[in-house]
């Protein structure tokens, strides 16, 4: 059994973190998203795996994520040179898939559930294609499935107007190489793409050994700021290990799960976790609340945060109220004077969103 993760796309939702970085890379606590799909798929047992890559961000992910030695995985890149659809992606990959059997595995997603249980499902049904559903509130926004009883998948439609279920389709899928036929075998769709639900379509119309499990536990589809926050959340919450490597002065107060990286240096703070805290930090004076992420070499000082996510390199200066729900792209600088300020002077990047509330 091969995998192959879809981490091409621009990632519109998630601008403007997305202008200068892919959204596969985008971190929840801490870590690339990415990086938690390689290795829930690595602890399934499948270590030969393919990524789809996009011209726009293919470099940096290749560049941060390597050839797979750090997951004992073997990682082979496949360049898509435009985003025309998943089942196209699927297309492109058929010299790495050969026969095989894989797991399709879309960059951006999150599950709870341990994935080794379908893919046993998988095998011993001898199935041609087992897809993924969640029950959600808004199933316009997904692919949605109708299934029967026996969890015989009957219809998918993509983002359908009036959606057949509340059962989503989760990124993730598990097919034989049937699968390649099925797709030799559809037209684009409406926006131009190759389309997965339709290949799925294809088989079940043949018809072949078609179903659904539903997802037990937490699915994140990452794709937006609050959609990441609560990725964050819940990753700190349920896999958070407290290890302490940079320095903390007497004055400081670390309570509850708490991550601090190797040469960051915590000078009269609160910390209350869970929090995770990258290296070659400097915060002073701060209290950081629970469910926040700082990434690497952030400076806080005269902060007070709670539920927020600070990526790589910012700054954020002496602002007096705490600062929720927020994230705070990389380099970005938040200052404000020690005496009460007159003005108020932004650099803001475009997509930016700022709330006085
Ligand atoms: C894709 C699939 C959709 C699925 C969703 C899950 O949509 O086309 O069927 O429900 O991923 O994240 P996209 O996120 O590309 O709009």
């Amino acid at each position: 059994m091969k995998a192959l993760i879809l981490s091409g796309g621009k990632g519109t939702r998630l601008r403007p973190l997305t202008y200068t970085g892919a959204k596969q890379l985008v971190p929840v606590a801490n870590k690339p998203i990415l990086w938690y799909g390689i290795e829930a798929i690595v602890a399934a047992g499948i270590t030969d795996i393919g990524i789809i890559i996009s011209p726009e961000t293919g470099e940096e992910i290749k560049n941060k994520t390597g050839n797979g030695d750090r997951f004992g995985a073997s990682i082979t890149y496949i360049l898509q040179d435009k985003p025309a659809g998943l089942a196209h992606a699927v297309k492109i990959a058929q010299p790495f898939l050969g026969d095989s059997p894989f797991l399709m595995y879309l960059g951006d997603n999150l599950v709870e559930s341990d994935l080794h249980l379908f893919i046993e499902d998988f095998k011993t049904r001898k199935l041609d294609a087992l897809t993924l559903l969640c029950p959600v509130s808004n199933p316009s926004a997904f692919g949605v499935a109708k299934v029967d009883e026996q969890g015989r998948v009957l219809q998918l439609i993509e983002k359908p107007k009036v959606p057949p279920s509340n059962l989503a389709l989760v990124g993730i899928y598990l097919f034989s190489s049937t699968v390649h036929n099925a797709i030799a075998n559809i037209q684009p769709s409406a926006r131009g793409e190759l389309e997965i639900t339709d290949a799925i379509q294809y088989l079940i119309d043949q018809p072949k050994q078609v179903e659904a499990r539903q997802l037990t536990g937490w699915w994140l589809d990452t794709g937006k700021k609050d959609d990441l926050l609560e990725a964050n959340r819940i990753i700190l919450d349920t896999r958070l290990e407290t290890s302490i490597e940079g320095e903390v002065d007497e004055n400081s107060q670390v309570i509850g799960r708490v991550q601090i990286g190797s040469r960051s240096k915590i000078v009269n703070c609160t910390i209350r976790g869970p929090v995770t805290i990258g290296s070659n930090c400097h915060l002073e004076n701060c209290f950081i609340g629970p469910y926040s992420s700082v990434a690497d070499q952030v400076s806080l000082i005269d902060a007070d945060l709670e539920h927020s996510v600070i990526l790589e390199g910012a700054k954020v200066v002496g602002i007096q109220q705490r600062i929720v729900d927020s994230v705070i792209g990389q380099r970005a600088q938040l200052k404000v004077a020690p005496q009460r300020p007159k003005a108020l002077r932004f650099l803001i990047g475009d997509d930016s969103q700022i709330e006085l509330v």
